[in-house]
């Protein structure tokens, strides 16, 4: 009777044992990325440099992703999560961004020309420095002050699929 007990309780501490080093060995496993990118995960990675162009990417999780350069032109990221991702420098031109969640992300030196962000999230500290949002649009962005002054020195052009002024999108003075 105690020998069963102790066997049980030694094969429930191999277990637990076993998957955290499986987990620790490959993070990847500890968690699944969500959305439509095939069974591949996007979430906690380093993506430098990976051609997500054109894709459909809807709600694909990305969350803490380094994304450093990725290339997302033109792609449809519709409630897509970057959540404490590293986009800097990546090209997230033409790409359908309505909903997506920029909290915490540093998107600093990033291409942003013509993409459409309305709804989009960008709070904790979400950077955009140096980034080109010419026909960006910003509708119902909740924006810091600091990040609306240094988005409106920059802004201008028009998206060419919603027909907003970047500027007015930004409520620039
Ligand atoms: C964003 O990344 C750049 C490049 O690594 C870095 O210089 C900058 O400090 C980062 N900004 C924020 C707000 O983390
Ligand atoms: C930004 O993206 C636009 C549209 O794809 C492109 O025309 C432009 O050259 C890009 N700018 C830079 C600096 O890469
Ligand atoms: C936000 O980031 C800037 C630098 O990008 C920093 O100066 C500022 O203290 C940060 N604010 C908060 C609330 O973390
Ligand atoms: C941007 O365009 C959309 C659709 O055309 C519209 O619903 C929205 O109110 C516009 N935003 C601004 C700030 O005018």
């Amino acid at each position: 009777m105690s020998y069963l007990c102790e066997s049980i309780s030694k094969a429930s501490i191999l277990a637990v044992l076993s998957a955290s080093l499986v987990f620790a060995s490959n993070p990847a496993l500890a968690f699944k990325g969500g959305g439509p990118y095939g069974s591949e995960v996007t979430r906690g990675q380093d993506l430098t440099g990976k051609d997500f162009s054109g894709q459909t990417l809807i709600k694909q999780d990305f969350k803490t992703s380094i994304l450093r350069q990725a290339n997302f032109k033109g792609a449809k990221l519709l409630g897509a999560s970057f959540f404490d991702a590293d986009l800097t420098g990546a090209d997230l031109s033409d790409a359908d961004l309505r909903g997506a969640d920029f909290s915490l992300a540093n998107v600093t030196k990033a291409n942003l020309s013509n993409a459409n962000l309305e709804g989009a999230l960008a709070t904790g500290n979400t950077s955009f420095k140096g980034s080109i949002i010419t026909g960006a649009d910003f509708t119902d962005v909740p924006l810091r002050g600091d990040q609306r002054e240094y988005l409106c020195k920059v802004a201008d052009g028009m998206n060419p699929i919603t027909g907003n002024e970047t500027r007015e999108t930004l409520l620039c003075k």
